[in-house]
């Protein structure tokens, strides 16, 4: 089949402004838009440009918005798009060329959450022991891969780039309500601040565009309850 791609283009080192270029190409209905990008890339304009790696849904590297919604290059097929495909940069950051955003300002709100183990108490002989119901807790939100496409989905985050974003709370809960860790309470603390949780208004765009299908909004809404209890079970 014949695809239409209508694709952004910005340069902003030549470009006065953004525009959209348009490309034909030859496609299979199974084709991903991230096998249609590379072909372009290869064939036809070589400065075409975006970030991919694994190309299997795994690295989080590819999230754009194709067809006015954030998914993954890699996982968005042609027989689900039709044969007019509009290819843009993720929403509520700056763009530094074609699909490639600054991913710097997401990755300063994911760091403020400490999104990793704290746990000072000397370890046990064995491993940390944790039973499945404590496991299973947290399981969803352990599937994240960091694409961006929750919190550039947020009319939340378009208004106020320094509301955290879903991203930063998902990976928050990973480990707030992980048996194991030990400083869930000060991430309860950072989130109940200004730019957390709060700034989540419930409006579910980030649960629609998760290419993980992480049950994002109801991992928020467990961090606010969490936050007004003080239970972190
Ligand atoms: Fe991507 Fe989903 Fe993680 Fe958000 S929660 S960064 S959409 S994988
Ligand atoms: Fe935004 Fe998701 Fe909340 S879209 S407002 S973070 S439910
Ligand atoms: Fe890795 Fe798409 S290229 S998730």
């Amino acid at each position: 089949m014949q695809v239409t791609l209508k694709i952004f283009r910005f340069n902003p080192e030549t470009d006065k402004k953004p525009s959209y270029k348009t490309y034909q190409v030859e496609a299979q209905p199974t084709d991903r838009v991230l096998d249609l990008l590379e072909y372009i890339k290869s064939t036809i304009d070589g400065t075409l440009s975006f970030r991919r790696s694994c190309a299997h849904g795994i690295c989080g590297s590819d999230a754009m918005r194709i067809n006015g919604r954030n998914r993954l290059a890699c996982k968005a097929l042609v027989k689900d798009l039709g044969n007019r495909i509009t290819v843009e940069p993720l929403l509520g950051m700056r763009v530094l060329k074609d699909m490639i955003v600054d991913m710097e300002p997401f990755f300063e709100n994911y760091r403020q959450v400490m999104p990793y183990f704290i746990n000072d108490e000397p370890p046990p002989a064995r491993e940390r022991l944790q039973s499945i119901e404590e496991r299973e807790r947290f399981d969803d939100t352990t599937k994240c891969i960091l694409c961006a496409a929750c919190t550039t989905s947020c009319p939340s985050f378009w208004a106020n780039e320094k509301y955290v974003g879903p991203a930063a709370i998902v990976n928050a809960h990973r480990f707030i309500f992980d048996s194991r860790d030990r400083a869930g309470k000060e991430r309860l603390d950072i989130l109940n601040g200004q730019f957390g949780v709060y700034r989540c208004h419930t409006i579910f765009n980030c649960t629609d565009a998760c290419p993980r299908e992480i049950q994002v909004t109801k991992a928020i809404g467990e961090v606010k309850a969490a936050i007004a209890t003080g239970k972190l079970d």
